[in-house]
């Protein structure tokens, strides 16, 4: 998904909507690309899990978390605010 020309991994985990950046810290590979499991994503390059909620790296070879962006739903439709 595109937000102001950033692209970004929206999610729905237990009923609450979350987004993180679609970029991995170790060496920007395409996060929205990779495999969802539970609340974690992997990274299709070199397999790298963050943490869908709060873009924590949770596993190597990725280290610094990625931005996790605010999330406000109103009437159905999911606005998000970009961190810098
Ligand atoms: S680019 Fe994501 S794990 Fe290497």
């Amino acid at each position: 998904m595109e937000v102001d020309d950033r692209f970004v991994v929206v999610t729905l985990i237990e009923g609450e909507v979350y987004c993180i950046e679609d970029l991995c810290t170790h060496d920007g590979g395409t996060l929205g690309d990779g495999e969802v499991e539970g609340n974690c994503i992997a990274c299709p390059r070199h397999g790298a899990k963050f943490d869908l909620r709060t873009g924590n790296a949770l596993t190597m070879p990725a280290t610094e978390a990625t931005l996790s962006h605010e999330v406000k739903v109103e009437d159905g439709k999911v606005f998000v605010q970009l961190a810098n």
